[in-house]
């Protein structure tokens, strides 16, 4: 079976249990800044998972393209991949344990034949948020797995969620397989072995963690899945390395192709192709979702991507070789419209960040070389800095080239470095990369506050209470202010908008969080389109005095704590989104 069959297999049998296909979302979130990357399906329908209705029902499934980077640097075995496709299907407040469990189990073994004498399970083992989760054990043995087959874990390994700092999350039952042809599976379960393969994932979302770090009970109780497509693709194929799937392979042949070396015959030869198939793939769809090589958040993720490529390529012995690495993987995925319509772009982008990289590369790697000669047991932050600043380095190449001489780097010298040449963003730095999931920026978080203040001006100077917002996407450079209006702004209207909120800048009004119910929220005149989304109590920003706030939204944050610290507001473009809805872009200067 190969990739497209096993999608195609997954969304039929779904769509046979009443379930209806959702699309394939960008990667990078809409409306959630506190994470850099769309990490799981899921991840697109937190408002629904919170009780928004979903306009296809209670029932859904897909594949969805997913990227995640806390895993860049265990790239290069045979099955961690920065960028992976996953099948899901969800319940939204529909069935619950039993029928997602028969489905799983019904998808793997009549769908798929996998022989039940290969699957081991893993269930919530317990702890002080949520009880052991003995249902899904006797619903796995009441469909025939033997008990010596099913594991009870902890939070560390069946528990799944938020995907950001807060959200819906939950107890989980894993399945595995025994992947080795040769040797029959043992009879017991041992999930510290590695050659049973996890391959789906079945969380059962029924608490929420709020902002306080509390796991509480949701309102709704979900199923959220998630099945790997390259790793069941090699299960499927009785295959130790999803490296060889029609997933990669394509990519792989090319690279030998290039290099004149074989895959599989040298460890680092090999390492060093799949770190290379990996990361083109992955750049390749980051561009093609409309991200940059820069060097703040998902742009610097990208160009981290690309240069490691680089940097692996020279052990290869190739250079200039990223656009024709691309290749094989719009081929693999021609499914995806949207890499036949961005491929110009994508190459173009490919191809300059290849060549800007490769200008100072050589240079850089020399100066690497006699600092390192000099520094007996660790690399500067200053020097980190300038490796960084002056020749392109990202933070990790320089640990990694230091870490193959058996020398360290500064990490905390270097942070302090950045940070007092205010070069990047801070969630640009090392700390955001690691957990994949960090604080958001500075910036983003002006920019949030920004489109609270754009949204109470437009209602004042169009005089309209009745406009309300319909989209928001906000980088660390610009905001993008969906809202009902009807018609196109006059110039005058616009300069009133952005004077008005300059105005209440320099006011230096104080933003105030508080937590409520939606009741007293509502009461008290606060606005929100995504009411549903937050649980029982909601988080209300006001921004000025009690008495005549100029602003008061629902909102999940984060937020400054005063406007000054905002600078000045620029409007950038307004321009029509779909009917009835108008788009503003702005940026703090
Ligand atoms: N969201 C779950 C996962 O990523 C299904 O494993």
């Amino acid at each position: 079976m190969n990739r497209k069959e096993l999608i195609e297999k997954f969304i039929e049998f779904f769509e046979s249990k009443e379930h209806k296909k959702i699309s394939n979302a960008s990667l990078i979130p809409e409306n959630d800044p506190t994470v850099l990357f769309t990490t799981a399906g899921m991840h697109p329908l937190v408002p629904f998972l919170l009780g928004e209705k979903h306009p296809l029902g209670k029932r859904l499934c897909n594949v969805q393209r997913c990227i995640r980077t806390q895993d860049i640097e265990e790239v290069g075995d045979s099955y961690h991949h920065t960028f992976f496709e996953m099948l899901g299907n969800w319940s939204l407040g529909d069935y619950f344990k039993e029928d997602a469990i028969k489905f799983s189990f019904e998808f793997l073994t009549k769908v798929l034949k996998l022989p039940i004498e290969r699957l081991a399970v893993s269930c919530f083992a317990g702890d002080k948020d949520a009880p052991r989760d003995e249902e899904s054990a006797k619903i796995w043995s009441s469909l025939g797995i033997p008990e010596k087959r099913i594991a009870f874990l902890p939070k560390k390994n069946n528990w799944w969620g938020p995907a950001g700092k807060v959200g819906p999350c939950g107890p989980d039952t894993e399945m595995f397989y025994w992947k080795p042809n040769d040797i029959p599976a043992p009879e017991e379960f041992d999930p510290d072995d590695k050659r049973w393969v996890e391959i789906w994932n079945d969380v059962f979302m029924q608490y929420y963690k709020n902002e306080k770090g509390n796991i509480i009970p949701a309102k709704q109780k979900n199923v959220d899945t998630g099945m790997g497509v390259e790793r069941t693709i090699a299960v499927l194929n009785g295959l130790e390395d999803n490296y060889l799937t029609d997933c990669f392979l394509p990519i792989i042949k090319k690279i030998e192709e290039l290099s004149g070396k074989k895959y599989g015959e040298d460890k680092e030869d090999t390492r060093a192709m799949r770190i290379i198939a990996d990361h083109i793939k992955a750049s390749v769809f980051i561009i093609a979702d409309g991200i940059i090589p820069s060097n703040i958040e998902q742009g610097y993720v990208l160009r981290r991507l690309i240069r490691r490529a680089i940097r692996y390529g020279r052990i290869l012995g190739i250079q200039n070789f990223t656009t024709k690495i691309a290749e094989p993987v719009f081929e693999i995925y021609n499914d995806y419209e949207l890499l036949k319509k961005n491929k110009k772009k994508i190459i173009q982008e490919l191809k300059k960040e290849e060549e800007k990289f490769l200008k100072t590369l050589e240079k850089g790697i020399k100066i690497f070389e006699k600092i390192a000669n000099e520094s007996k047991e660790e690399i500067s932050g200053k020097d980190a800095f300038l490796l960084y600043q002056s020749y392109g380095f990202p933070l990790e190449m320089t640990i990694e080239l230091a870490k193959e001489r058996g020398i360290k780097v500064d990490e905390k010298g270097f942070k302090e470095e950045l940070k007092k040449h205010q070069e990047l963003s801070r969630t640009a730095s090392e700390g955001r990369f690691k957990s994949g999931l960090a604080d958001n920026s500075e910036a983003t978080t002006k920019l949030h506050t920004a489109t609270h203040l754009l949204l109470a001006a437009l209602r004042k100077v169009l005089k309209d209470e009745n406009i309300i917002q319909k989209g928001s996407n906000i980088t660390s450079e610009r905001l993008r202010f969906d809202f009902s209006f009807p018609r196109k702004l006059t110039k005058e209207e616009l300069e009133a908008v952005e004077a008005l909120v300059n105005e209440k800048i320099k006011e230096g009004l104080e933003v105030k969080r508080e937590e409520m119910t939606l009741e007293e929220a509502k009461a008290k005149g606060a606005i929100g389109v995504f009411e549903n989304k937050y649980g029982e109590k909601v988080s209300v920003y006001t921004i000025g005095p009690d008495e005549a706030p100029f602003s008061k939204e629902i909102c999940a944050g984060p937020h400054v704590s005063n406007t000054k610290e905002l600078g000045k507001f620029k409007i950038i473009k307004e321009e029509s989104s779909s009917a009835g809805v108008r788009r503003i872009k702005a940026i703090l200067e």
